[in-house]
Order: C-alpha cells, then sequence, then structure tokens
C-alpha cells in the first residue's frame, strides 16, 4: 500500500465532525449549545492547522504536478472557512438564544459544513493523492510528511492524537506510535501512552499496548 497524506488525519476528522453533528441532533439547552461551541473551536485549530499543513508542506509538490488542482484546493479552503465561521455563529447563536428556531438553524448549518468538509477531504483522497503517487516516490512521500510532522508543536501535537488514535484501526495506531518511539524521546513516548490510555476504551488501549510489546 502506497503512503497516504490524509487517511489518517481525514479519519480523525471524519469521526469528530459526525459526532458533532449527532450531539447537536439532540442538543436542547443552552449548556448543550455552548458544549458543541466549545468543541467546535476546538475542531478549529485542528482544522486550520491541517489546512497550513497542506499548504506549507503538500502543495508546493502538488503544485509541480498539478497546478490547477492546488488552485482549486486553495478555493475550497477559503469556502470552507467562511462555511465553518456560519456554522460557529450559528451555534453561538444556538447557545445565547435557546430558541428552537435557532437551534434548528444551528444543526442544519453545523451539518452543512461537515457535509461540505467532507466532499473537500474526498477530492484530497481521490484527487490529490493519486496525483502524488503518479509523479512521487514513496520516500519522496514520507520525506515530506516526515518535515510536516517534525513542524508540529507538542501542544497541537496532542490535540492532533485526541482526535486521531479513537478513529483509526491498530495497524494505524501501531504505525502512528512506532513511528513516535522511533523517533521522539522516551518521555514523549510516554506521554503518548498516557493520552493513549486517557483517550482509548480499556480493551482498545490494552490491544495496543500488547502490540507494541507492553510499551507502558
Ligand atoms: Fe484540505
Amino acid at each position: 500500500m502506497r503512503h497516504d497524506f490524509y487517511a489518517v488525519i481525514h479519519k480523525a476528522l471524519r469521526r469528530e465532525l459526525a459526532l458533532l453533528v449527532a450531539e447537536a441532533g439532540t442538543a436542547r439547552t443552552p449548556s448543550d449549545w455552548r458544549a458543541i461551541a466549545g468543541r467546535l473551536r476546538s475542531v478549529e485549530l485542528v482544522l486550520d492547522e491541517h489546512a497550513g499543513h497542506e499548504a506549507r508542506f503538500l502543495h508546493p509538490r502538488l503544485c509541480e504536478i498539478d497546478a490547477k488542482l492546488v488552485e482549486r484546493i486553495d478555493r475550497d479552503h477559503v469556502l470552507l472557512e467562511g462555511s465553518f465561521d456560519a456554522a460557529l455563529r450559528a451555534v453561538d447563536g444556538a447557545a445565547s438564544s435557546g430558541d428552537a428556531d435557532d437551534r434548528r438553524r444551528a444543526y442544519r448549518e453545523l451539518a452543512s459544513f461537515v457535509v461540505r468538509y467532507s466532499q473537500h477531504m474526498l477530492v484530497e483522497e481521490l484527487e490529490a493523492m493519486p496525483a502524488f503517487w503518479s509523479a512521487a516516490t514513496d520516500a519522496e512521500l514520507l520525506e515530506i510528511h516526515a518535515r510536516l510532522v517534525a513542524s508540529i508543536p507538542p501542544d497541537t501535537m496532542g490535540s492532533f492524537l485526541s482526535l486521531m488514535l479513537p478513529a483509526i484501526d491498530l495497524d494505524e495506531q501501531l504505525e502512528l506510535l512506532g513511528g513516535v518511539r522511533a523517533t521522539a524521546p522516551a518521555p514523549v513516548f510516554a506521554g503518548v501512552m498516557e493520552l493513549a490510555r486517557q483517550i482509548l476504551s480499556p480493551p482498545k488501549y490494552d490491544a495496543l499496548d500488547a502490540a507494541l510489546g507492553g510499551a507502558s
């Protein structure tokens, strides 16, 4: 299987956005909506960082392969920011008014952003990634990815891992954490395992820990 820049992070974003839509469907009180607004703001940080990573590390190479596709993805990023802002404004509105019409509007704006963002992720997976594969070796792709990951500060990495670990299968968890173990200092790896212990269900964490050879 060839290296895929988007597979893991997009699983993470799909899971979190789907959970948010599901929660918004049942949210009723202003405090329910405040919780959704807070979670949405946390996702916003990850979405912004992710788009920044694409622009800084992926798009310069993709531009050499298919400049028109990069133009389209960049345009999508701007449109998606507008759609996200509309969703957040509507969710804040539901949180402050508690009005039934505002709640329904917030749910719909959020669902609409998630549909648009999902379509965007498919463009990256089904058009951008094959374009990379047509022109670059896996060694080159891994080198680009390693530079991208090395640029992420520890706090931000914690936010990414919190969304990624519960969203991916055991093989992907092993690849991700095996990479951390191979490249980061031991205390960093121990911190990541502690994060995994807090985030995953006990059976999932035990399976991961065992597969890593009882790392913790
Ligand atoms: Fe993107």
